[in-house]
Parts: structure tokens; C-alpha cells; sequence
């Protein structure tokens, strides 16, 4: 204490003479100038240290630990911090500041997860009715279905449905069972998948972590839970495994991009941007319904990583386009939780090749295996800023704004030979333009001074041993291209 106050006495005085010179010395010049008062520094201190007592004051058990935190505040504010002081400041800054949050990160795997799981609504095959098959991947085979209420007695499979009904839709994916099953500590050894069953136990993880996390689940389709058939009902076999969503949507990125709903992106206009607006140019509109989508699709992205989720598959078939213009991600099967290990081996990867980076791995090869989850939680932030996994992710943004841009790749095998051909030239997208992208349309992308194609090249640019070259869905979100157009 004594320190501060004869360090304010030593400031005080010296900032006095200081200025005092200055303004002596210009007063005659013609630049007159007014000294500007500087806060004094002690006190600052002395505020925060008010402040600290007046928080204390109110923190109960935890007053000598807010005391002793804000002593330390209140020594860095004074430009005089101790070594233990800034230790302290630092641990609780890794703790509490860091992203994946380690604390967040142990409390939602040991404490949450256990605790939500224990209070969800058990589900049961005769809940359900299967209709229509969506999709068959290597790992299950995806239906739509409907929620049996007590009114709907013995529902059709082929009879169209009601509106209300139509309400009840869920989409349930039935997990392939291998032989290989689900290791008994699987999910909490920290782990990789192997083979079907665990990969649907990854899935079905990944969605209850979201689920938790009401910010991240706004950018995801609505999981309801999972269940194993007790009996065979409705189309569904007796033992097998079943993962349920809110059905979201009719139609994915992928049918838009494809044609199927009309011409891109005009057809998705409308519920995009909520009218068309045919006084503007098309160029314009088609514009901004590509930005709205790129927009929501990254900052999803965003939020999935801030869990620490990296999600390995981000592709138009896997985005729905919900009929209130918001896009939803879905498919967690490949994802890995860098937060706690699940899911990440650093010497294997998951990847459709026509998104994926040159590097193919989250993470580089030199990496250790995942430790336990306390300890994966616990380093996730070093983890995180050593490798940056995050940019796998990121690289797939770039494809994506590419087939969304670039009409010549917008069909399935464009795309993958766009992405073959990168690698050819070291991930530098002028040299493609220049040698392979000749006769292709880049309107999109050279619109406003080119901020499209600067984004491109940023996204898709491949990363140095020092992760450096490459940049984040956070970095590219505040990108230019990302601006409200002027003109
Ligand atoms: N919540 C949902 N609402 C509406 N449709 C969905 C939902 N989830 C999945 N679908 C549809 O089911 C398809 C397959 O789902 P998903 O991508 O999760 O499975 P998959 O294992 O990758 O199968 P596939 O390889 O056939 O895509 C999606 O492309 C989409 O059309
Ligand atoms: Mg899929």
C-alpha cells in the first residue's frame, strides 16, 4: 500500500513537470496545444482495489478467493505485479478465458452429460412410424418417420400425411451394427471410432453435447435422443440402435445447388431473403443469398468449434435449408471433440475428398493420442492453438463458396476435380483460375473488388508447419466479403 502511494506521489510529479514542459515549449509556437490529462495510474489501482473490496464484500465463501484474485488485479493495474499474482492471473485466465474452455469442457463431459442423460425423455420404437428412406452412408441408413401421438391408432406408411402430422416428422437414422460393436469404455477412453456401431455412439455424442449448448443447437438440427429397439414395431427391428432428430427440412444445400428446387440460387431466394426483390439486379440477389448461406453456415462452424467440435464433414448434403431461411448442420458421424479426444486419432482421418484439405488430418501426424478426457480437457487450448484443427473445417467453407459461386462447380464431380487440381498447384488458387479455371465464370467471386475470390484464396491457401497461411471461419467472418454492399 505504501508502495502505491509514494509511486503516485513519484507519477504525479513527474507527469506535472512533464507537462508543464511541453506546453511551455509550443506556447509560442503556432500549433498551440492544451495538455491532455492523463489518468493517473495508483489511481486506477486504488479504483479496482474499491472495487474488489466492494465485490468481496458480496462473494461469501468465496471472499478471500475474490480478494486475493482482485489484489492481483488491482497490482497489475498499478504497473507493479507479483510473480505468483500474474501465475494466478494466468491460470484463471486459461481456465475461464480460453477456447474450448477446459473447465467448461470437464464440467459438461463429467457433470452435464451424465446429469441430461439420466433426465431425457426415454424414447421407444413404438413411438415412431418409419416412412420414406432419406439417405443409406457407411455407417446407417436414414428415414423419415413420424411421432405416434395416442389419436393417430395404427398410421400408414403410404397414406400422405396431414399438416399436423407433417408437424410430427422426425428423421431417424437406423446404426449399422458391425461385429466390431461398441467397446465397453469407449466413450470414455477418448478415443477414435472403428467401424459402424461406435461411429453411430460418436453421432449420437456429438448431438448430445450440442444439445446442451442451446447457442451451438440453433445452427443444428434439434436431436431428440436415442434409443434401442425393445421390440419390433412400425417397420422397426427388434435390437436395432436408432438416433432421432426434429425433422428440419424437405431439402439440403446439395438439392439447391443441384438444380432440383429450380435454378441456383433463385431458388432459394425467397426464403432466404424473405421476398424477391426483382427492382435489384440478379447479380445483387444472387449475392446476398450466397453470403446469408455462407454466413450462417460459418458462424454454425464457429460455434461448433468453440465446444471444441471440429466437424470433418462440412458439405451441401449435409446443410439443410429449413423453409424460414435458416441452414442447420447435420451429421456428426465424422466429427471429432477435440475438447475431451472423442473421436480423434491424429494418425487417421475422416474425409469426402471433394472438401477435405491437402493436410487430410485434423491435427499433424506428430501429435499424441488422445489422453483420457480430464487430461484432453484440460490441454484442449494448447492442443487447439498447436494444431489447429479448426481449419479443416474452414477449408471445406472455401470449396463450399466456391461450388456456390462458380457455376462450373457446381456439379459433384466439378467439385472434386476443383479440388484434385488444387492440390497440383500447392493449394494457389490464381494459378488454377489462370491454367484450369480459364473458360469458368467468376462473376460472383470478382464482385465488389474481387472480395469474393480474395476470401477464396484465403480459405482454400494451404497452412505451413506453423498452421500460418490459412485462415479461421472466425477471421473469414469478418472478412470484407462479409460487408453490406454500398452500390
Ligand atoms: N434433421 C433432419 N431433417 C430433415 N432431413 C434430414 C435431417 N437429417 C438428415 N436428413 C436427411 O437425411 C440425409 C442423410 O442424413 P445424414 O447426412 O445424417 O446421413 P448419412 O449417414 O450421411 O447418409 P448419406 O451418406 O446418405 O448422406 C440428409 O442428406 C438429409 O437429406
Ligand atoms: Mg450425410
Amino acid at each position: 500500500m505504501q508502495c502505491h502511494t509514494s509511486s503516485r506521489a513519484r507519477l504525479g510529479t513527474s507527469q506535472r513537470s512533464c507537462s508543464s514542459t511541453v506546453v511551455s515549449k509550443r506556447s509560442s509556437s503556432r500549433y498551440r496545444q492544451q495538455a491532455i490529462p492523463i489518468p493517473e495510474i495508483a489511481s486506477i489501482a486504488t479504483s479496482v482495489e474499491s472495487i474488489v473490496n466492494e465485490l468481496a464484500s458480496h462473494a461469501g465463501p468465496l471472499q478471500p478467493a475474490v480478494q486475493v484474485i482482485g489484489g492481483d488485479i488491482a497490482s497489475v493495474a498499478a504497473l507493479s505485479p507479483t510473480l505468483p499474482g500474474l501465475a494466478r492471473l494466468t491460470g484463471l485466465w486459461y481456465l475461464l478465458g480460453t477456447k474450448p474452455n477446459p473447465l467448461l469442457g470437464m464440467l459438461d463431459f463429467f457433470a452435464l452429460g451424465p446429469v441430461s442423460k439420466a433426465l431425457d425423455r426415454k424414447l421407444s420404437a413404438r413411438d415412431f412410424v418409419l416412412r420414406d428412406k432419406l439417405g443409406g452412408g457407411n455407417f446407417g441408413v436414414t428415414y423419415e418417420a413420424v411421432r405416434l401421438t395416442g389419436s393417430d391408432g395404427t398410421l400408414s406408411t403410404r397414406k400422405p400425411l396431414t399438416p399436423e402430422q407433417k408437424q410430427r416428422r422426425v428423421v431417424m437414422k437406423r446404426v449399422n451394427l458391425d461385429r466390431a460393436g461398441v467397446r465397453n469404455n469407449f466413450l470414455k477412453a477418448g478415443t477414435m471410432a472403428k467401424g459402424a456401431a461406435e461411429s453411430g455412439a460418436v453421432e449420437s455424442y456429438m448431438c448430445d453435447k450440442i444439445k446442451r449448448n442451446p447457442l451451438v443447437a440453433a445452427n443444428c438440427a434439434a436431436y431428440l435422443g436415442e434409443f434401442t429397439a425393445e421390440e419390433g414395431t412400425n417397420g422397426i427391428q427388434k435390437d436395432t440402435q436408432w438416433l432421432v432428430w426434429k425433422f428440419e427440412s424437405d431439402s439440403t444445400l446439395g438439392d439447391a445447388l443441384s438444380g432440383q428446387l429450380g435454378t441456383w440460387p433463385e431458388d432459394i431466394e425467397d426464403i432466404m431473403l424473405g421476398r424477391i426483390d426483382s427492382s435489384k439486379p440478379v447479380e445483387k440477389r444472387e449475392a446476398a443469398v450466397i453470403k446469408g448461406v455462407l454466413k450462417q453456415v460459418m458462424q454454425g462452424v464457429l460455434r461448433l468449434h468453440s465446444l471444441g467440435i471440429v466437424h470433418r464433414d462440412i458439405k451441401p448434403e449435409n446443410l439443410l435449408i429449413t423453409v424460414n431461411g435458416e441452414v442447420k448442420i447435420i451429421d456428426f458421424g465424422a466429427a471429432c471433440d477435440m475438447c475431451t479426444g472423442i473421436n480423434f486419432n491424429p494418425l487417421y482421418g475422416m474425409l469426402d475428398p471433394r472438401y477435405s484439405p491437402p493436410e487430410e488430418l485434423v491435427m499433424p501426424q506428430s501429435f499424441p493420442k488422445a489422453p483420457n478426457p480430464f487430461v484432453a480437457a484440460l490441454l484442449s487450448p494448447f492442443a487447439w492453438t498447436y494444431g489447429r484443427p479448426d481449419l479443416f473445417d474452414s477449408y471445406s467453407c472455401g470449396i463450399l463458396l466456391m461450388q456456390m459461386c462458380v457455376p462450373q462447380l457446381r456439379s459433384t464431380a466439378n467439385i472434386r476435380q476443383f479440388n484434385n487440381q488444387l492440390r497440383g498447384f500447392d493449394q494457389d488458387l490464381e494459378q488454377w483460375r489462370r491454367f484450369n479455371g480459364r473458360q469458368m465464370d467468376f462473376t460472383q467471386l470478382d464482385r465488389s473488388n474481387g472480395a469474393g475470390w480474395d476470401l477464396a484464396t484465403k480459405l482454400l491457401a494451404r497452412r505451413d508447419k506453423y498452421n500460418r497461411g490459412r485462415i479461421s471461419v472466425g477471421q473469414a467472418l469478418r472478412h470484407r466479403y462479409f460487408l453490406p454492399e454500398l452500390f
